[in-house]
């Protein structure tokens, strides 16, 4: 067993949540990270073009995708360091992130609780800093473990390297660099669960979990995800396929002065707010628009859906459709929350 399998002019279709069809000229699962180092020497490897690719699920594949996609399957999770308090625990790039939630919670875990039901892959989550339910996973990793690619380098980065940000880090800025292999998180054993968000504390009241357990949280929050977004092995999608546009404060009011009703979120700072893009498509009367195939979610005006046929061409059009119209509408850009392979997202500007 060499730990790893290559499949020369693989199809994509099965492996993004779009499920858009393309083609990749050499695709490698890799099974063991010794099979891993031995794949990274190879020239075609080193020095070509190289996309790592998780479950698909934050992913539009617009063309044909040249040079190699790696796509990491190491499973392993344990805990490194086990104290009264917390515990450190390291999981594979592979693990699926659900997977994990529900690993952590069975051990008694706490912080992982409001991600639960976000599909892809533990060696993704760090990409975007995967958020929900007010929590971003950031807050609970300790170090990712990462190939670089430029100094062709195994190493570890701390929380303050990653440089997390709302859906950003170190590693979205520099696609090309990055290989995750591992990602080692720092759970606490007790806190305070975050139940604030909107629709939780009703649906834990519907359950009759008047003091909510972590699990509890986490149930509550699955039921939550299923009635409101799309289910992508029903109807094709990646999510939201836009960010939350985040805007100065003053702007942020002045909008919310101008279009009443707009909902307005707390950003990173207090200088700065998050307005909601779902609020702002839906106002454009674009809320189950349909191009082809390829439309606005009728559950949820943040989510684009395939209806079958849609090309990742046809999803990126519409995209770009529907950012032209909030920003005819509204003067506010919307960009993309997904990595777009094959093509160049075009900013919306006056
Ligand atoms: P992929 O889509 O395969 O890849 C995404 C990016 O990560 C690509 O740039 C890829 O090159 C890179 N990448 C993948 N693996 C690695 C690695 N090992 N090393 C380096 N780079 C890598 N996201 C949220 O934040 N919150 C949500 O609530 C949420 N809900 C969603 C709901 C639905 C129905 C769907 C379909 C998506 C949702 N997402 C959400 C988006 C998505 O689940 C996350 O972004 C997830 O982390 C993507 O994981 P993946 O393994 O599918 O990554
Ligand atoms: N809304 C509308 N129309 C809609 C849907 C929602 O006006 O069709 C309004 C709602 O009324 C609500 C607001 O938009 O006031 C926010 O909606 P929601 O709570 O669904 O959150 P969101 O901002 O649309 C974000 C994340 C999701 C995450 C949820 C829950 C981004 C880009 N998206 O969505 O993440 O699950 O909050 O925390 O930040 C993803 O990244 O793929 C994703 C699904």
């Amino acid at each position: 067993m060499s730990g790893y399998r290559l499949l020369e002019n693989a199809s994509l279709e099965g492996r993004n949540t779009f499920r858009v069809a393309a083609r990749a000229s050499l695709l490698a699962d890799v099974y063991h990270t010794d099979a891993l180092s031995e794949l990274l020497a190879y020239p075609a490897v080193q020095h070509g073009p190289l996309l790592l690719l998780g479950a698909g699920s934050n992913i539009v594949f617009v063309d044909e995708v040249p040079g190699v996609i790696l796509s990491l399957a190491m499973h392993d999770i344990r805990i490194l360091v086990d104290h009264d308090h917390h515990a450190i625990v390291r999981a594979e790039a592979g693990v699926l992130w659900n997977d994990l939630v529900h690993w952590t919670l069975g051990h008694r875990l706490l912080g992982l609780e409001n991600l639960v039901l976000i599909p892809g892959t533990v060696g993704a989550a760090p990409i975007q800093n995967i958020g929900a339910y007010g929590v971003e996973v950031g807050e609970f990793i300790e170090v990712v473990e990462a190939f670089d690619r430029q100094t062709l380098r195994a190493c570890r980065l701390n929380r303050a390297d990653c440089a997390f940000g709302y859906r950003d880090s170190l590693f979205k800025r520099e696609p090309d660099r990055w290989i995750i292999t591992a990602v080692e998180f720092h759970l606490p054993r007790q806190r305070e669960l975050m139940i604030d968000y909107a629709g939780v504390p009703e649906e834990l009241a519907a359950m009759g979990a008047d003091v909510p357990r972590a699990a509890q949280v986490a149930e509550a929050i699955a039921r939550l995800r299923s009635r409101k977004l799309p289910n992508p092995v029903v109807l094709g999608n990646a999510g939201s396929f836009f960010k939350n546009p985040v805007l100065a404060l003053n702007d942020a009011e002045a909008l919310a002065d101008q279009w009443p009703g707009l909902p307005v979120f707390g950003a990173s700072d207090d200088t700065l707010r998050k307005v909601s893009a779902a609020w702002l498509i839906e106002q454009c009367g674009l809320r189950g628009y349909r191009c082809g195939d390829a439309a606005v979610s009728e559950q949820h005006a943040l989510v684009l859906v395939n209806h079958g046929c849609a090309s990742g061409r046809h999803v990126l059009a519409l995209a770009q459709q529907v950012a032209l119209r909030v920003f005819e509408h509204f003067g506010v850009a919307l960009e993309p929350e997904p990595r777009i392979v094959g093509a160049t997202w075009q900013p919306v500007t006056a």
